[in-house]
């Protein structure tokens, strides 16, 4: 199993010492390069629950096993190892408003391997996303839409084997919300990817092929849908790209 929530509860403890209980009990199974979305209204514990896969927080109770490693266990070193097998997208874009669209997304290789063949891969995914022609420019050039494509390929440039996205089209326009959700489909597709989606909207929810919602930091309800939407224009430019060498 890719993910795995093992009785996971998360409590936090606000500055008035009141305590809220983010997510309660929940038990949750993610196979391998499926893409899974989240959803359930604001405060029903998305946020938390991407947070603790990624292994940016750790549960009060229970265990988060990613490729059956307890996150919540991990330290050190092992632990940035997992933070670097995750890609994260977030609502806002995040990116550096000093540094070009390619340095952009090269930051996260800073420090790992190859800095060659990780300029290489920016650059094949900067042409999958379609922004190719944009690398030298700064992110105050792009649309909003454009601007998540690059945080898209930043979120990617270390070949992730897992992609949480945090409402990633709750700052676009609806037409630009599917694009950016399309793309994300066609990576998975193209680099078998698990992805965890966290979303307000239900087309976008629907583009993925399980949608499993939260109330009150449990789940309500876990459905498998049909075959997500054929992103095609997307599957097309990523057939020129070849796959990643680590
Ligand atoms: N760092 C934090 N400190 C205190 N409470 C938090 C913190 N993060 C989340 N919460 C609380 O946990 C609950 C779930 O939040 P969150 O996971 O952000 O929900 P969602 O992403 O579904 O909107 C909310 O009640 C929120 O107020
Ligand atoms: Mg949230």
């Amino acid at each position: 199993m890719a993910i795995e929530l093992v009785g996971v509860t998360k409590d936090f403890t606000t500055p008035r010492r009141r305590h809220a209980r983010a997510l309660d009990d929940v038990f949750l199974q993610v196979v391998e390069a499926s893409a899974v979305a989240l959803m359930g209204p604001s405060g029903s514990g998305k946020s938390t629950l991407l947070h603790l896969v990624g292994g940016l927080d750790r549960p009060t109770e229970g265990q988060v096993l990613v490729d059956g490693r307890d996150v919540g266990a991990l330290k050190g070193r092992a632990l940035a190892d997992h933070r670097r097998s995750v890609g994260f997208v977030f609502q806002r874009f995040n990116l550096i408003a000093s540094l070009t669209v390619l340095d952009n997304v090269l930051a996260p290789t800073i420090g790992g391997g190859d800095a060659r063949a990780a300029r290489r891969r920016a650059l094949d995914l900067l042409e999958v996303v379609g922004l190719a022609a944009c690398a030298g420019v700064t992110p105050d050039a792009l649309s909003g839409g454009e601007q998540q494509r690059v945080a898209l390929a930043r979120a990617l440039v270390n070949s992730p084997r897992f992609l949480l996205a945090d409402e990633p089209t709750g700052a676009l326009d609806t037409a630009t919300g599917f694009e950016v959700v399309d793309l994300i489909g066609g990576l998975r597709e193209a680099f078998g990817t698990t992805v965890l989606l966290a979303t307000h909207d239900y087309a976008v929810a629907a583009r993925c092929e399980r949608i499993v919602t939260l109330r009150d930091g449990r789940i309500a309800s876990d459905r498998t849908l049909g075959a997500p939407a054929e992103p095609r224009t997307t599957a097309e430019r990523l057939g020129a790209l070849r796959p990643f060498t680590d």
